[in-house]
């Protein structure tokens, strides 16, 4: 297997964007990943594109070769594309498939990237297309969508370990705080733990502040053989770990819902890869669609113990400047969760801050950070490590 180095990114901004089709938006994100690599079109052996429900979200499935076609990579050059789903994970999938392309020794210059079109329907059709990927027999024919999903797993984590509502607060003020740094998120409004709880309800106890949002966005990087990578960018960075884990789709069949196994089973993985452990980690991008979801994260990848995620989210130690700071972007509750995209996106926040240009939200001296991407209620996850070094 031969090392694996990312040399070029680009996320589109995320939010609303009426104006703009779906293949804009991945244009707009694939052509400035290529730029930023110096890579032409000629030279992509293949490209690996994370989309949730295109056929849903826009009318349009065949996305690989839709955009394959849009980028001009189509016509004359005819670069595979291949579209890859694993629900909210789409993207950190398709960060996988071309990382094992790439180190295989298949395939050489291999773009990886994802987006999703999401505002052009109704939040209650959106709702209803992302409920398909949770048990469809058991949990989406009963009415379930995902903030209720996720209201069942905050109530048992309040009631085996104490957390709190004003704990699941403090997660999106950090995330709204750090996301009003990065000029890419949706939301880039500071808010406080009293604007959480006063606001409304969707899912008792997850308030509207506990929800990430319907949205717009496309994200791209550039994969190359690590030997070569130099030839592109005097600031590679390297791929030391990838890990994916499946886990059983519906909640009621989990051993402990405040846990997700698939996360824990896909870190071990990663941290044995990577030959670190939680302690060398200088930040992380963690799966936060609610903020129960960072709560269990941040305790499932190493960073807090079992049932102290609220807590040490509240002393402030996974803010920027503290312990291990999480979710620099915004997270997917401020800087926004186009599905498909956001997979891509952690590793694109991850790379700007290895190389130093994450501007206001840098992490002083980060060398080693990790994404965290799950798809549905955590039946899949995908967990990155990436470094400055080789
Ligand atoms: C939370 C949710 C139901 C809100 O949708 P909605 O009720 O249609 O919200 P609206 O679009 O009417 O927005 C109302 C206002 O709240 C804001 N808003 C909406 N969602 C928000 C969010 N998650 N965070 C912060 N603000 C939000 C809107 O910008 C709007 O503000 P404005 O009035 O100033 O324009 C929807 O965002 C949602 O379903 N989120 C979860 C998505 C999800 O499940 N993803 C998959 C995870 S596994």
């Amino acid at each position: 297997m031969r090392d694996v180095a990312i040399i070029g990114v680009k996320n589109t901004n995320f939010g609303e964007m009426w104006e703009k089709s779906l293949r804009d938006i991945f244009v707009e994100a694939g052509v400035g990943a290529l730029k930023d690599a110096g890579v032409a079109g000629e030279d992509i052996s293949s490209m690996y594109v994370g989309n949730m429900s295109s056929g849903q979200f826009v009318d349009q499935e065949h996305v690989g070769a839709l955009i394959a076609d849009y980028s001009g990579l189509a016509r004359n050059l005819h670069v595979p594309a291949t579209r890859v789903e694993a629900a909210c994970a789409s993207g950190g999938l398709a960060l996988r498939q071309g990382i094992l392309a790439v180190a295989s020794g298949y395939e050489d210059i291999v773009v990886a990237a994802g987006v999703e079109k999401m505002t052009d329907i109704s939040a209650s059709s959106a709702s209803t297309a992302l409920a398909a990927a949770a048990d469809r027999e058991w949990e989406g024919i009963m009415g379930a969508t995902f903030p209720g999903l996720y209201a069942m797993i905050a109530r048992m984590h309040m009631d085996k370990y104490g957390t709190t509502s004003e704990q699941l607060a403090e997660v999106a003020v950090k995330n709204h705080f750090n996301g009003s740094m990065n000029p890419i998120a949706q939301y880039k409004n500071k808010i406080s733990v009293d604007a959480v709880l006063r606001s409304i309800m969707v899912a008792d106890p997850l308030h509207i502040f506990d929800c990430s949002p319907i949205s717009d966005g496309a994200s791209a990087l550039v994969l190359a053989p690590a030997d070569i990578a130099h030839e592109y960018t005097d600031t590679p960075i390297y791929i030391k770990a990838t890990a994916q884990a499946s886990d059983t789709i519906a909640l009621h069949d989990r051993r402990d819902i405040t846990t997700l196994d698939a996360t824990v089973s896909a870190a071990k993985k990663a941290y044995e890869m990577a030959k670190v452990t939680p302690a060398d980690i200088d930040l992380v991008e963690v799966h936060d669609c609610f903020t129960i979801a960072e709560i269990c994260a941040i305790e499932d990848l190493g960073f807090a113990k079992k049932g102290e995620g609220g807590k040490v989210t509240a002393e402030g130690e996974t803010a920027i400047g503290g312990r291990i700071p999480v979710n620099t972007s915004g997270g997917l509750k401020s800087c926004g969760h186009p599905v498909g995209a956001t997979g891509i996106k952690q590793a694109v926040e991850i790379t700007q801050q290895l190389r130093g240009e994450a501007g206001k939200r840098q992490v002083d001296g980060a060398e080693i950070g990790m994404t965290h991407n799950v798809g549905g209620s955590g039946a899949t996850a995908v967990i990155h490590i990436l470094s400055r070094n080789r």
